[in-house]
């Protein structure tokens, strides 16, 4: 690690080798951003998979999408120019987990019909009586325990993790299903079912620049007050104390008068976030959505 992330290897594991595409898909839902980020002026966004850049260049005059895994940025690149998603690291090691939920009795017509439900009421009624069965538990504790991850993510990346990481996700799980409609959540189609989406880039995206870069050395050298709105992923977890200084300094450095950040963690929230929009974000994976002003990152 020489910039302080354990992102800049481009692969979850510590295996050397080649980046990775290791996102086929983003899990952020950007109604957080429609929601926190006036429309118009300049956004700074993390490119992975491209979902964010290609939302945010609807409504903003300009989105610049910055990654440091050189294969990521390729890939959402391709993605704006209109390529069909494809599976990356994340989706096949889902892919597997999803292939041993048979083991928790659950079938896919009753996923299915669970998926179809819009009435939060309805789902979390649904899900304690079918979905979240002894033997799921046993078994979601079981696959995010360290031990069994260490398989496929290395020790920085699991660093962020919060402790009991299975009972905190089934947590977060019957937290979305119990507020957001699973009719039109794409993102509880996505995590139980591995659905990829088929929608074209809409012709906007092509405004979205991107650049090979991480996110403080890309900031620290732009001009002054030049950014608008931030939205920084979940970039954080897996980087030292250090880095996220740094980050926190070029974000105050670039940030317009007014600027709003983004900053999701998998992390438990430490006490109370009072911008904290964790439960907001459909996409049911987030400890911490933290919206607030740039203004708060100056020392
Ligand atoms: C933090 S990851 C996590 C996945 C993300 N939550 C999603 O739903 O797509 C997203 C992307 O951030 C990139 N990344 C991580 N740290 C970065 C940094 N310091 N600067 C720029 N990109 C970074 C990774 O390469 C990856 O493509």
């Amino acid at each position: 690690m020489t910039l302080g992330t354990a992102w800049e290897a481009g692969r979850l594991d510590t295996k050397r080798g080649q980046p990775r595409v290791l996102f086929g898909r983003m899990y952020e839902d950007p109604e957080i951003e429609r929601a926190a980020f006036a429309p118009g002026g300049r956004v700074l966004c993390i490119a992975s998979a491209g979902c964010t850049a290609m939302q945010l260049a609807l409504r903003h005059d300009s989105v610049v999408a910055v990654d440091i895994n050189p294969a990521q940025l390729a890939y959402a690149g391709q993605r704006i120019a209109g390529v069909a998603m494809a599976r990356g690291t994340a989706e096949q090691i889902m892919r597997f987990g999803r292939a041993l939920l048979p083991l928790a009795g659950w079938k896919l017509a009753t996923l299915r019909a669970f998926l179809a439900l819009d009435d939060p009421a309805a789902q979390h009624a649904f899900w304690r009586e079918h979905l979240d069965t002894r033997r799921f538990r046993a078994g979601l504790d079981t696959l995010l325990s360290l031990a069994t991850l260490r398989a496929a993510y290395s020790p920085g990346l699991l660093a962020s993790l919060p402790r009991r990481f299975g009972a905190v996700m089934r947590g977060r799980m019957e937290r979305c299903f119990r507020t957001h409609p699973n009719r039109t959540n794409p993102y509880a189609r996505a995590l139980l079912l591995g659905e990829l989406s088929r929608d074209p880039p809409p012709r906007e995206a092509r405004r979205v620049r991107l650049v090979h870069a991480d996110a403080a050395s890309f900031l620290e050298r732009s001009a002054a007050a030049s950014f608008h709105a931030f939205t920084l992923s979940n970039i954080l977890d897996g980087a030292t104390a250090a880095y996220r200084e740094r980050l926190f300094r070029a974000v105050a450095h670039a940030a317009a008068p007014g600027a709003v950040v983004v900053l999701r963690s998998f992390g438990e929230p430490a006490g109370d976030i009072p911008g904290n929009r964790a439960a907001d974000d459909r996409s049911l994976l987030w400890g911490v959505v933290d919206v607030r002003p740039a203004a708060d990152f100056a020392a």
